[in-house]
Parts: structure tokens; C-alpha cells; sequence
């Protein structure tokens, strides 16, 4: 049995990893440290424990003794999801980004080199390039230049993680992936927001001039890419990760409204986030030539299916939304408390 690491595994992309990896790697056995803050849902995990090669663990990636037990008895690997992830979030008080983002994944990456791990990947954003004008794409060598406190948190945690490969020789892979989508994603962000809200008959709050470029790609693209990393990538190199599926938020806006058969008197029009990004692309060739991972989802199939798992799990978001799911830990393990609430 290969033992993976995985932090921030209730949340959107480490949920749907995990579930993958238990799916195509029958010899892998996974520890899941969560903090389940207001993002960590324990529904999103369900059933996986029945595989006998899934363990939920509830603990902070900044506690570094709660690290430390969670990875008594060695890994092969850590997969590092957690972090606060909503550049929205990050722009009305960054502390929770800085301390999460960059402190917990020093102290992970502390804890790693200190247990000896054969690979430590630092899943990261293209957010950290900063933005595009209407031409060009992002390349691994393109210059850090984050313009919101999520995405210069991220930059730093990437740049701890290239620094403990230099220094310490710890066998670090770092990703840069783009926007994701599909199941399980929290409806804060702006594809599940946008479905939950028309399903409800409400109005969907559209950023500035709605002509800001997103590049999506299906979330399970995103998994595997990451597990094609981890198994066959270089130590020490980045790789981006895209879906050559660039839209305008007002593009992806009329699909989605087409997709619940409603009309646009439902968009609404409302003052732009702050050094909003215009533009983010992502040149994903590097990945390709060298390790051969392309995107397989189409963006008219993946949205089909997207919006069709927010109708078949009303309850899942319906709950969110209400908050209930934040006393599933207390219900799920008794006494111990509730999520971190928002
Ligand atoms: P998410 O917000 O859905 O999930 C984050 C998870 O981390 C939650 O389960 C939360 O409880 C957990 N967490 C937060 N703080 C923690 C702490 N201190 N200790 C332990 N656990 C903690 O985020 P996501 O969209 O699934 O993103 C996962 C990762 O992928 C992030 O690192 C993000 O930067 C990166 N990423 C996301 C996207 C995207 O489009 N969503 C794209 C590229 C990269
Ligand atoms: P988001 O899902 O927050 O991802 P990110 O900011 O990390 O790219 O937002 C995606 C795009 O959608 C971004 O250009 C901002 C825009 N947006 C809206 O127009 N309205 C909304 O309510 C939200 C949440 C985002």
C-alpha cells in the first residue's frame, strides 16, 4: 500500500482527488487532514471511508503537532489542498489567508522534510501571474505578480515550497492550475453561485462590465493532471495546468442561464471586485510535452453535467446555503464541535 497525505481534503478539488485516486489507485491508502473550516464539508467524503483505505482526520495545517500525528507511521506523498480560497474573502481581511495559505504550508513543509516524504505537491493557482491583457498566456516562467491578498498568499506559499526543494532538497512539485468547475464546489464561487441562485429564482450579481476572461477547466481534468504530476513529475519544476476554454463572466453567464432555461432579466449588473483581474490564460504545454496530460472535458459537456448534479443534490447545497452542514461533524463524531462557521 502507497500511504498519500492529502490536507484540505473536505473542500471542492481535495474531494473530488480523493475520490478519484481511491477509484484508480486500488493499492493507495489515504490520510486526510481537514480543519473544516466554513469551505470543509464531511458530505462531501461520504462513503469513502468504506473503501478501509480512507482516514479522516480533523486538524489544522498551522498546528504543528497535530501534522506531526496525522503523519505518524510515514507517507510516500502529500498532496497539499488546504487553504482559504476566495479571492473575495481575501479582499474584506487577509489574516486567515496569510496565516492559513503561507504559515500552514511552511509548517507542512517543515513537517515533510523532517519525516522524509518522496514527493510534497503544492497545489497552486495561476492567479499567481497576476493578469493579461487581451493577448498572451502564462507560462511557468511568466513573473509572479498577485494582485489580491488570496493570490499573493499563494505566490508566497509557492515560493516556501521552491525554496525547501533548493535548500533542503525536499522533492517539491508545484502546480498552477486555472479556474476549476463541477461537482461539490462551494457556492461562494462563481459557477455553483450562479446555478444555485437561478434554481432558486434569484438574481445572479455580475462583476463590473461582465468582460472579464476565465479559463475553465472540469475539476476532474484538474485531478488527474495532479495525479500525473505526483506519479511521473520532475522535482523542483512547475507545471501549469489549463482547459483552453476561455470565456467572458457575461459568456459563461448566458450559458448557465441557458442551461436552466432562464433569461437574462435575471443578471444583474453590480460594482467590481477591486483589482479585478481582467484576464487569465494559461499556456498548459509543458504539462503536455512532457509528462503528456491534456484536458479531455469539453466545456459544453462539463457544464451539462455540473448544473445537472446541482439539480440531483438539492440537499447538498440547499444546506450550505441554510448552514446546517456546519453541525455535520458534531453529528457525524458527537461532541467535539462545529465546522468554523462563516
Ligand atoms: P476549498 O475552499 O473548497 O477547500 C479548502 C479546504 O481546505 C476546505 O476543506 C477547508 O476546510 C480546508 N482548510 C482551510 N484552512 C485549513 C487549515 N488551516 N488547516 C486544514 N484545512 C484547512 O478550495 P478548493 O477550491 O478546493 O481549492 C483547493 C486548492 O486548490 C487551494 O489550495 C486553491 O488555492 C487551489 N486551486 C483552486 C482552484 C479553483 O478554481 N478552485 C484553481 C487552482 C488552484
Ligand atoms: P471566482 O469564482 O470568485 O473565481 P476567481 O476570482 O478565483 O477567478 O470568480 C470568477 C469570475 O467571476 C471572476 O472574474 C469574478 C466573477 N464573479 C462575478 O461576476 N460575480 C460573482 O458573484 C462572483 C463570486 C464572481
Amino acid at each position: 500500500m502507497k500511504r498519500l497525505f492529502v490536507t484540505g481534503a473536505a473542500g471542492f478539488i481535495g474531494s473530488n482527488f480523493v475520490r478519484r485516486a481511491l477509484h484508480l489507485k486500488t493499492d493507495w491508502h489515504i490520510v486526510a487532514l481537514d480543519a473544516l473550516t466554513y469551505a470543509g464539508n464531511l458530505e462531501n467524503l461520504r462513503g469513502l471511508a468504506d473503501t478501509g483505505r480512507f482516514e479522516f482526520v480533523r486538524g489544522d495545517i498551522c498546528d504543528a503537532a497535530a501534522v506531526r500525528g496525522a503523519l505518524a507511521g510515514g507517507v510516500w506523498a502529500i498532496v497539499h489542498f488546504a487553504a482559504e480560497s476566495h479571492v473575495d474573502r481575501s479582499i474584506h481581511g487577509g489574516a486567515e489567508f496569510v496565516r492559513t495559505n503561507v504559515l500552514g504550508t511552511q509548517v507542512l513543509l517543515e513537517q515533510a522534510r523532517q519525516m522524509g516524504v518522496n514527493r510534497f505537491l503544492q497545489v497552486s493557482t495561476d492567479e499567481v501571474y497576476g493578469s493579461l491583457g487581451p493577448v498572451g498566456r502564462f507560462s511557468e516562467t511568466s513573473p509572479l505578480a498577485p494582485n489580491s491578498p488570496y493570490s499573493a498568499s499563494k505566490a508566497s506559499a509557492d515560493l516556501l515550497a521552491r525554496a525547501y526543494h533548493r535548500t533542503y532538497e525536499l522533492p517539491v512539485l508545484i502546480t498552477r492550475c486555472s479556474n476549476n468547475y463541477g461537482p461539490y464546489q462551494f457556492p461562494e464561487k462563481v459557477i455553483p453561485l450562479f446555478i444555485t441562485n437561478l434554481m432558486e429564482g434569484q438574481p445572479v450579481p455580475l462583476y463590473g462590465d461582465g468582460l472579464n476572461v476565465r479559463d475553465w477547466v472540469h475539476v476532474s481534468d484538474h485531478c488527474d493532471a495532479l495525479l500525473t504530476v505526483l506519479e511521473s513529475g520532475v522535482p523542483g519544476e512547475v507545471y501549469n495546468i489549463g482547459g483552453n476554454n476561455e470565456l467572458t463572466n457575461l459568456q459563461l453567464t448566458h450559458t448557465i442561464l441557458r442551461e436552466l432555461g432562464r433569461d437574462e432579466s435575471l443578471i444583474r449588473p453590480v460594482q467590481d471586485r477591486p483589482a479585478h483581474d481582467r484576464r487569465y490564460a494559461v499556456d498548459f504545454s509543458k504539462i503536455t510535452r512532457e509528462l503528456g496530460w491534456s484536458p479531455q472535458i469539453r466545456f459544453a459537456d462539463g457544464i451539462r453535467d455540473t448544473v445537472g448534479w446541482y439539480r440531483e443534490h438539492e440537499i447538498w447545497w440547499r444546506a450550505i446555503k441554510t448552514g446546517e452542514y456546519l453541525h455535520y461533524y458534531e453529528r457525524q463524531y458527537g461532541a467535539g464541535g462545529v465546522n468554523a462557521p462563516v
